[in-house]
């Protein structure tokens, strides 16, 4: 694969004035909306307080959860874990979404050193949260307004938790384009009712854990093609986990039910892939394009079976209702999976080593995690919304980020990439420091392929700590390999 297909989209740093911007976004015919002029001080809306029942969050900066695969074998963070949450911390934002995935059992992490959640770990979990605490501390005076949870995953389908290279899948139903496409045998065994039981055991043990370590809140994870996303989707599982919307929402209900009994006071979150599109594999020229599938395609959530390009959020409002009769007030909105559609999850100029060229300019897959996102703000007026996918946006994330939010149209701007590249962005941005380019998460794609390739994951490309580390080498070997070019 070459860059050849990733170049022939304009580079963000290349729109230098807000009216390059516009005329490009109106070129793409994209409904994507910034304010030409930044706002700083207290009438900021990105430094507006956000009311959470009794607490109020500090600012609108939310930071996403992104895992280093760095932890220890027994699932305790490493330096380079708490380099990560302390650069969190850092950053400014008053909203922690998770910090990283943490899997709630040893079967269900997605590599050998996500971080586990075990009596042996509470305390060191426990201790990166307090790190996170003390750095927000010393940058800015007080934590008081400052809300940290802690994500709670089993990775399902994509669980390989004994070696990096092998996929020891635990399934809910045959899929018939993601078992071929990742090696699954027909006769794979799907997890049973009995098992499910365990699981949401150990997702509700997991909570109580991370209340006792003092985290607010918990997300149940429900994205990316994890479990919790794949039950939204189990349509041909029979039994009591599968087929209804009803059947297919149960574990989440069961284990928020019994959250609430056993960690009473501890809030609870959903990040939420609201929307899927049927997954992409790479074209001869190296340019992502469908899979192709016969007749109606029922496996994905938030997309119409008829068109599985085409978003229907029929089912994603009725999940939301759910949440809503749960009291759940906090949701993350994210969309499709990494492993099969990582354009439409993590707009990107150039793919990860596993990925494919975008099939469309990145702007228009920002543009579309943004306008789902508005679609359920003004359906869900009083839900706490925290949108995803902006980083891409680059040069231009605080003008499109600081329009939604004084225009009511998201409650908190998500940030990934960025802080992996420009961790301290968000205070910059509040303190109406020009941006540093320099810094600017150009979407390299080295934070996902060093992964992909057994090793930490990383801004290799910007952040000198990483440039200086030893696996810098090995990731520059590795995109030899897959013969990535890209100008980091
Ligand atoms: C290296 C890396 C690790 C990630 N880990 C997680 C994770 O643990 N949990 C999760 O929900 N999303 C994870 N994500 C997805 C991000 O939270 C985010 O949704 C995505 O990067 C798009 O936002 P962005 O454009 O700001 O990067 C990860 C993304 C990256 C790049
Ligand atoms: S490696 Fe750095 S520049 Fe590349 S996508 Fe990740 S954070 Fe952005």
């Amino acid at each position: 694969m070459t860059n050849s297909a990733s170049t022939s989209y304009r580079r963000i740093a290349s729109l230098k004035t807000a009216g390059d911007f516009a005329s490009y976004i109106a070129h793409l015919g994209l409904a994507l909306d910034f304010d030409r002029e930044l706002t700083v001080g207290p009438g900021s809306p990105l430094e507006q307080p956000y009311p959470l029942g009794e607490f109020r969050i500090g600012n609108r900066f939310c930071i996403l959860p992104m895992e280093g695969w760095d932890g220890t074998d027994d699932g305790r963070p490493s330096d380079l874990t708490f380099r990560r949450w302390r650069h969190f911390g850092e950053s400014g934002a008053k909203l922690i979404w998770g910090g990283e995935a943490v899997a709630v059992s040893h079967d269900g992490r997605a590599n050998p050193n996500q971080l586990l959640s075990g009596d042996h770990t509470q305390s060191s979990l426990d201790e990166l949260r307090r790190t996170l605490v003390s750095a927000h501390e010393e940058g800015f005076g007080s934590s008081r307004d400052l809300l940290v949870g802690l994500q709670l995953t089993h990775s399902g389908r994509f669980s390989r938790p004994n070696r990096k290279e092998r996929l020891e899948p635990r399934i809910l139903y045959h899929h018939p384009l993601l078992d071929p496409k990742f090696g699954i045998e027909p006769g794979h065994p799907c997890l049973t009712d009995a098992e499910i039981a365990r699981i949401i055991e150990d997702f509700v043990k997991a909570a109580v854990r991370a209340q006792n370590a003092g985290f607010a809140f918990v997300d149940i994870k429900h994205c990316h093609g994890y479990l919790g996303h794949e039950f939204l989707t189990a349509r041909t599982r029979a039994g009591k986990y599968g087929g209804s919307f009803e059947n297919r929402t149960r574990f989440l209900r069961e284990i928020v039910a019994e959250i609430r009994r056993d960690a009473p006071g501890l809030l609870i979150g959903v990040r939420l892939s609201a929307f899927d599109l049927i997954p992409y594999r790479m074209r001869r020229d190296g340019r992502g394009e469908p899979e192709e599938f016969d007749g109606p395609y029922p496996f994905g959530f938030g997309a119409d079976p008829a068109n599985p390009l085409r978003i229907d959020l029929t089912e994603t409002y009725q999940f939301l209702d759910l949440l809503d009769e749960m009291a759940i007030r906090l949701v993350c909105i994210s969309a499709g999976s990494p492993y099969y559609n990582p354009h439409v999850q993590r707009p990107a100029l150039f793919p990860p080593s596993d990925g494919y060229a975008p099939p469309e300019d990145p702007l228009a897959g920002v543009a579309r995690l943004i306008a789902v996102t508005s679609q359920i703000k003004a359906r869900y007026p009083h839900m706490a919304i925290v949108g995803s996918g902006y980083s891409y946006l680059q040069e231009w994330l605080p003008n499109v980020a600081q329009n939604y939010l004084r225009t009511g149209r998201v409650d908190f701007v998500g940030l990934g990439r960025m802080v992996l590249a420009y961790h301290d962005l968000p205070r910059d941005v509040l303190c109406g420091t020009p941006l540093d380019n320099r810094r600017l998460c150009r979407t390299f794609s080295d934070c996902t392929t060093g992964p992909r390739n057994g090793l930490v994951s990383g801004c290799f490309p910007l952040d000198p700590f990483y440039r200086a580390h030893p696996e810098a080498s090995l990731l520059k070997a590795a995109k030899q390999k897959f013969k990535i070019a890209d100008n980091s």
